[in-house]
């Protein structure tokens, strides 16, 4: 739950994951990981910087030898709707060549993001790559995404906390709550 600095947030609207949730749900998603990479353990890549906390928790609840990696993607500006635009900021530091790769995302939104990085990393020639995402916006998908691991499909408003941010805000909120303020376009 939001602890009482939270509690004045006026930008902040209904919890929408809580945090006892969020950490269920992640200790469920490591287990299946467990139990489906148990011969070939996997390569984490993380899409930063929204699933830095999504990542560094569910690498802790994956018990095999995994080897972690990441990689920044900007595909907003500080606003709350999608450019269209994909480009990578940082790219991997790892060869993917016959790894079997699991991409750690925060949140699908529209889907370019994944799409543009789906293509991107199948081009390096993995083994296998799969799909964890946390957080999967109801209807706002274009196209078919093929998600292996979701941890909750929530309502196509933006929201913010647990890795999530808008313009760098509230990362460190605990919980994945609304957000109701201003539309900042700097
Ligand atoms: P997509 O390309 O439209 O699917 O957007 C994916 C990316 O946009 C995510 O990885 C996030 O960085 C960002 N994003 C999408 N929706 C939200 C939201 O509700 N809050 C914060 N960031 C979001
Ligand atoms: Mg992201």
């Amino acid at each position: 739950m939001s602890g009482g600095r939270w509690q004045d947030e006026t930008d902040l609207g209904a919890v929408v994951v809580t945090e006892k949730e969020l950490m269920q749900r992640v200790a469920e998603l490591g287990a299946e990981v467990t139990a489906d990479y148990a011969d070939r353990p996997p390569l984490l890549v993380g899409v930063l910087k929204g699933a830095f906390v999504f990542m560094s928790d569910i690498a802790r609840a994956i018990q095999l030898p995994v080897e972690v990696d990441v990689m920044a993607v900007a595909s907003y500006g500080s606003g709350t709707t999608s450019s269209g635009v994909v480009r990578i900021v940082k790219d991997l530091d790892l060869d993917l060549t016959g790894r079997h790769v699991l991409v750690v995302e925060d949140i699908v939104d529209s889907g370019l993001t994944l799409s543009y990085l789906r293509r991107n990393l199948l081009a390096r020639q993995p083994a296998s790559l799969e799909v964890c995402a946390l957080l999967v916006k109801e209807g706002r998908q274009r196209a078919k995404l093929d998600l292996r691991y979701v941890g909750f499909h929530i309502p196509g408003q933006f929201v913010v906390g647990y890795g999530l941010d808008v313009a760098e805000r509230y990362r460190n909120l605990p919980d994945v709550r609304l957000y109701t303020g201003p539309v900042r376009v700097d």
